[in-house]
């Protein structure tokens, strides 16, 4: 038994925002952050929320699908910028959208949040619990980013994007594998909130994101290519029979690296990071959906997934659409 991806969705914030722009705000131009990133432009909230943006990916994932809101047992949202510790985000969403008899609850593995999401929903399907879910990625990275830092506010973008899911008896979801390094966790971070009660004061350390690029960069450009043959090896599917490879869009360079590592074409990796910058959990899911609008997955094709991010988390996840 497995699960199938039936129907996608996608949102994101209305306003979309250049380099150009980003030029007024730090030290930066539009050569340095295509040729680094491959990021010609991100959106950017003016008001959209993240359940909101989630909610809206959500109900166009079930239009896509054919299915009711109602009929969802199983609602994840994966991010790690919640508007609220509590509720959960996907609580709200579920609010939003009315999906009265879902279990819902939030999962955070940063960037690769998306991809664990779904993995647990296989798993709760695979051991029976359920039969169907809903599966989202979510983020407004642009509240907890540092507006004067341009090593870090020139990469991400807000979005969310959604799949529902069913369970099904041959294809889908073939084999994945997740795996996570706590011990590198420093190399990406950013604190809730600081210790503060009666007795204790602290101030707070890391209150937006802080990143150490480059050993995020050499993180992913070595374990992706690994993780995606171990995912691979389970389903005894070649690398080559691999139609096509739905990567965490962080980097240009670092999609490269890996197409590299993995001796495949870059014609088999899609991109929409230059319109859309890194949008963390919500990466995968944004870019599923624009490939299925566009009419790219065709049922039978063999897809890669594979997310990395802070935690540090990663993984990949083989599929027949
Ligand atoms: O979703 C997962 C999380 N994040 C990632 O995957 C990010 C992974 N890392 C990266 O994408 C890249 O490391 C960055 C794009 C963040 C940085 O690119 P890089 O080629 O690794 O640059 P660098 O950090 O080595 O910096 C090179 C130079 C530095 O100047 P000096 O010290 O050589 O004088 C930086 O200060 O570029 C400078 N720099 C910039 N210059 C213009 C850093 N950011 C900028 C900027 N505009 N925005």
């Amino acid at each position: 038994m497995s699960i199938r991806i039936i129907g996608t969705g996608s949102a994101l914030p209305e306003k979309s925002v250049t380099n150009q722009e980003l030029t007024k705000l730090v030290d930066t131009s539009d050569e340095w952050i295509r040729e680094r990133t491959g990021i010609g432009s991100r959106h950017v909230s003016t008001g959209e929320t993240l359940v909101s943006l989630t909610a809206r990916a959500c109900e166009k994932a079930l239009e896509n699908a054919g299915r009711q809101a109602d009929e969802v047992e199983l609602l994840l949202v994966a991010t790690c910028s919640p508007e609220r510790n509590i509720p959960c985000a996907a609580c709200q969403v579920q609010s939003a959208i009315g999906a009265k008899q879902a279990a819902a609850f939030d999962l955070n593995a940063a960037c690769a949040g998306f991809l664990f999401a779904l993995h647990s929903a296989f798993a709760y399907v695979e051991a029976g619990i359920y039969s169907n879910a809903l599966i989202a990625g979510g983020e407004v990275l642009s509240k907890i980013v540092d507006w004067t830092d341009r090593g870090t506010c020139i990469l991400f973008g807000d979005g969310a994007g959604a799949v529902y899911v069913e369970k099904c008896d041959r294809g889908g979801v073939l084999g994945f594998v997740q795996h996570s390094d706590g011990t590198r966790g420093e190399v990406l971070k950013c604190d809730s909130r600081a210790l503060k009660n009666p007795y204790i004061d602290l101030p707070m350390e890391t209150e937006y994101v802080r990143m150490d690029g480059r050993e995020v960069f050499a993180f992913a450009v070595r374990k992706v290519p690994e993780s995606i043959r171990e995912a691979l090896e389970k389903t005894d599917i070649p690398v080559e029979e691999v139609d096509l490879f739905v990567l965490h869009q962080a980097n240009v360079r670092i999609i490269e690296g890996i197409a590299k590592r993995l001796s495949v074409g870059l014609e088999r990796f899609p991109v929409n990071l230059d319109r859309v910058g890194n949008m963390s959990s919500a990466a995968i899911p944004v870019l599923l959906d624009e490939l299925n609008r566009q009419g790219r997955l065709k049922r039978g094709m063999k897809l890669v997934l594979s997310g990395f991010g802070a935690g540090l988390t990663y993984g990949a996840c083989v599929l027949e659409w």
